[in-house]
């Protein structure tokens, strides 16, 4: 990226020559002007021509053997309300460096990350997550409050620092109550090895497509709404009113009584003629699972998540939220060609009043004035059950081969009810989670607690080296379950209950997000060489702000006897007891 572009996707707000191309959520994604990304940054040593050396997709171990490259990449993140359209409809929002989506976070594999969280907001805490990343050795940076940290109080500022220990696409996003679905998140992009050979390989990398379903509501009053007594109320609150792609949209005014422009627009992406484009679609909503096609093109697809898999192609590609799909597109289309890239929420399992969400690829001869008249895919992929691609068909290109025994097992079962004071609440084994704001998990544990209210869900994994979790979905409803530290090995998914197999014991799938079936169960390992405390939970945004956690607590003798936690933890809660010692706090929800 040119350094003035860089400036505007990261931390200068406006430049004025450009701002006439800053639409919706005034950022550059899906405009015309937005930058693709190179292969990898080559400000850095490139031993070998490369800055991770010599490593390779299939034959260097992701978990273990990043770099040292010694590079720092630094951000400043000021967080802040403001009024914002994307779809043409005014939102009260909360965003980074006034834009939605926020700034992109790039690097190579191995270096660290650096981002310096200024909280501008008046009268609320925040914190934010790196989603998918390990965080081996600093899992105080995870952004998780009540869990690794206090929120940041209002005022306060914040460094994360921590390494880039997985090459991909991701996103970051606030971690506090439902503020991500007020636009608190923007997209990260970390250069890796790549895995495609020769004509598989992608010339042109397009950079993030975010899928978000869309609220014209402030995040908080939804939250209200969702935490009501009234089921009625609670429905209502999860059915989004449109779907966007890069942060935007049109929408019909006529359907709102907020203030509204007609025509707001949608994304434009760019294609050259023959060459092959790589897209990071990213799941960033609040509810819904989505449906991706391109009219026209098929899409191969080439990682799940952090994971690189054996490429395989298909037309549409299905994901639930917090999960991300690279896929490689051939822009075999003429010249003049123009074509609809459209997602559709999927409304058979979630309610949403505008599903489809359309933005335009065009082709270098082609009216970018116009809109495509192409048509859209064949829907392949079954309403409510296709949430992942199949496991028995997913090859992560390096192989892993989890232990057969686990030396412990959590069984944990998902249940949907009301609570003695009427309220509307998720539960894992009959406990809703809350989190208390002012006692992060790991910062006791720390200090040597291992016990803690059981409206924290803490599970002790001990001193196991493997451990195992089978999730059996009691409710009817779908439910994106992302862990937090570690990529899962998904050892079973399906519908009632788990019957012992292991799908691909040899290399099973893995990713840090994964949706479990209605009704369904969802089995998965992964080997405890991350000490810390992580978070495990729905990613549905209402189904957290109902309790739908639980902490994994990973080695607690170690953080005990080998952690050195920076001072700056222990000040930000001192800040932030400050601050809720003057201001109370107005959690109605479990807090995440
Ligand atoms: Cu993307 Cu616990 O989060």
């Amino acid at each position: 990226m040119s350094s003035l572009i860089k400036t505007i996707l990261g931390v200068t707000t406006a430049v004025a020559t450009l701002t006439q191309t800053i639409t919706n959520g005034a950022s550059l994604w899906g405009t015309l002007d937005c930058p693709t990304f190179p292969k990898f940054l080559t400000n850095n040593p490139l031993p070998l021509g490369y800055p991770w050396g010599g490593l390779t997709a299939n034959g260097s171990n992701p978990y273990t053997q990043a770099p040292l490259t010694g590079v720092v990449r630094k951000y400043t993140f000021n967080v802040a309300r403001t009024t914002l359209a994307p779809d043409g409809v005014d939102k009260d929002m909360i965003v980074v460096n006034g834009q939605f989506p926020g700034p992109v976070i790039e690097a190579n594999w191995g270096d660290w990350i650096e981002v310096t969280v200024n909280n501008n907001l008046e009268d609320e805490g925040t914190s934010l997550h790196w989603h998918g990343l390990l965080q081996t050795a600093t899992p105080w940076f995870d952004g998780v409050p009540s869990v690794q940290q206090c929120p940041i109080a209002p005022g306060a500022s914040f460094t994360y620092r921590f390494r880039a220990d997985l090459y991909g696409s991701s996103w970051w996003h606030s971690h506090y109550s439902g503020q991500y679905a007020g636009g608190l998140l923007g997209p990260m992009i970390i250069h890796g090895p790549n895995h495609l050979k020769g004509s598989e390989d992608y010339d042109v990398d397009i950079g993030p497509v975010f899928l978000t379903d869309w609220y014209h509501r402030e995040y908080f009053d939804i939250v209200k709404d969702i935490m009501s007594t009234d089921i009625v109320t609670v429905l209502a609150a999860g059915a989004s009113q449109n779907n966007l792609i890069n942060g935007k949209m049109n929408y019909n005014c006529s359907l709102t009584t907020q203030a509204c422009k007609e025509n707001a627009g949608i994304s434009k992406f760019s294609f050259e003629t023959g060459k092959k484009h790589r897209l990071r679609l990213i799941n960033a909503g609040a509810e819904g699972q989505q449906k991706f096609s391109i009219d026209g093109h098929n899409l191969t697809v080439i990682a799940h998540d952090f994971v690189p898999v054996t490429p395989y192609t298909v037309n549409m590609v299905s994901l639930g939220i917090g999960q991300r799909v690279d896929v490689v597109v051939t822009a075999n289309g003429p010249a003049t060609g123009s074509y609809f890239m459209r997602s559709s929420i999927q409304t058979g399992c979630t309610p949403s009043n505008q599903p489809d969400a359309l933005a335009v690829i065009y082709y270098p001869s082609a009216d970018t004035t116009k809109l495509p008249t192409s048509t859209a895919q064949t829907d392949t992929l079954s309403d409510c059950t296709e949430a992942n691609y199949p496991l028995e068909d997913t090859t992560p290109i390096f192989t892993i081969t989890p232990a057969t025994e686990p030396e412990i097992t959590h069984e944990i079962d998902i249940t949907f009810g009301q609570n003695e004071t009427g309220h509307w609440l998720w539960m894992m084994n009959d406990v809703s989670f809350r989190a208390n704001f002012n006692a992060p998990v790991l910062l006791l544990a720390h200090a040597g607690n291992t016990s803690f209210p059981e409206n924290w869900n803490v599970y002790n994994g001990g001193t196991a080296k493997t451990i195992r979790v089978i999730l059996n979905n009691r409710s009817g409803v779908r439910h994106p379950m992302h862990l937090h530290g570690h990529n899962m090995f998904e050892l079973s998914s399906g519908d009632g209950d788990w019957d012992g197999t292991v799908t691909n014991p040899t290399n099973p799938a893995r990713r840090d997000t994964h949706v479990i079936r209605g009704n369904g169960h969802f089995v998965f390992q992964y080997d405890a060489d991350n000490p810390g405390v992580w978070p495990f939970h729905c990613h549905i945004a209402w189904h957290v702000s109902g309790g739908l956690y639980v902490n994994l607590m990973e080695r607690p003798d170690d953080i005990k006897d080998h952690m050195q936690i920076p001072q700056i933890m222990a000040q930000t809660c001192r800040d932030w007891a400050t601050y809720t010692n003057g201001t109370v706090i107005e959690q109605i929800d479990s807090g995440l």
